[in-house]
């Protein structure tokens, strides 16, 4: 009998020493978290421009925060589902061999016991002074009425995460630069995102071009499916324990 995609993948992944973990709001739905677009999404009810931008926080701070304090009751609520711990399983055997980098701002992956992650939207958790750029660390400045949050001084705070109009970090971006010259990944799997932003094409493509094995899960497969060896149209929490071999 043929060995199924999803056996073929599975090995791959099993003689793999070098994985490159592409994640974003898909691998969280599971958890209870809103993902951002599709049907149920976030972005179809509330306005990310007013909400997740630096135009949005001028005009109305108070506003963004009770939206940020509301998905962070959501993110308090939540624990890792499957799909996080299967991740972190991986790393258990491939330690600096994997990276996850995900667009996730909800701790998740660390809290299924992954360490080596990139949160390259920031944390939702943490807290910076819009004055001195000071970041607080999470609980160090509670998230919580009247709104806006403020830092100590009594300056306007933001939340710690990237919005539209704004970049991602520099150490993010150096930090995967390094992993991929490190060797090219055996695999890169795609986890739950649309892969909207150009950086996560660049380096979703950055694989392709190698002899990388590319898998997407996703039950709506993203523009990046184009890309990929294995496309399984299913939920992260059932297809990635599978995949990395604890049914
Ligand atoms: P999106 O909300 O754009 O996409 C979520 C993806 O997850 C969709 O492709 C869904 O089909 C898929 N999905 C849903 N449930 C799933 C499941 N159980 N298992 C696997 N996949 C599932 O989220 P991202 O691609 O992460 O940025 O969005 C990227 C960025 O856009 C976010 O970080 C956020 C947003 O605007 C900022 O706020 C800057």
């Amino acid at each position: 009998m043929e060995p199924s995609s999803l056996d073929r993948a599975a090995e791959r992944l099993a003689a793999a020493r070098r994985v490159l973990a592409i994640t974003g709001a898909g691998i969280s739905a599971e958890s209870g978290i809103p993902t951002f677009r599709g049907a149920a999404g976030l972005w179809k009810n509330y306005d990310p421009m007013q909400l997740a931008s630096p135009e949005g926080f001028e005009q109305d701070p108070a506003l963004v925060w009770e939206w940020y304090a509301w998905r962070l009751d959501k993110v308090r609520a939540a624990a890792p589902n499957p799909g996080h711990r299967a991740l972190a399983r991986l790393e258990e055997h491939l330690g600096d061999g994997l990276l996850v980098l995900t667009q996730n701002v909800d701790g998740l992956h660390q809290a299924a016991g992954s360490r080596n992650v990139w949160e390259i939207h920031g944390n939702i958790r943490r807290v910076r002074c819009t004055v001195t750029d000071k970041v607080y660390a999470p609980d160090e400045i509670p998230i919580e009425a009247p709104f806006p949050v403020r830092t100590p001084e009594g300056h306007l705070a933001r939340p710690d995460v990237v919005w539209f109009g704004e970049i991602i970090r520099l150490e993010a971006v150096e930090a995967v630069d390094r992993f991929l010259a490190g060797g090219t990944p055996d695999v890169c799997l795609l986890v739950g995102t649309t892969g909207m932003f150009p950086y996560i094409q660049r380096w979703a493509m950055r694989c392709a071009q190698s002899a990388t094995t590319m898998i997407e899960i996703n039950p709506e497969p993203s523009l990046l499916a184009q890309l990929c060896d294995h496309v399984f149209e299913t939920n992260a929490g059932q297809c990635l324990p599978r995949l990395v071999g604890e049914t």
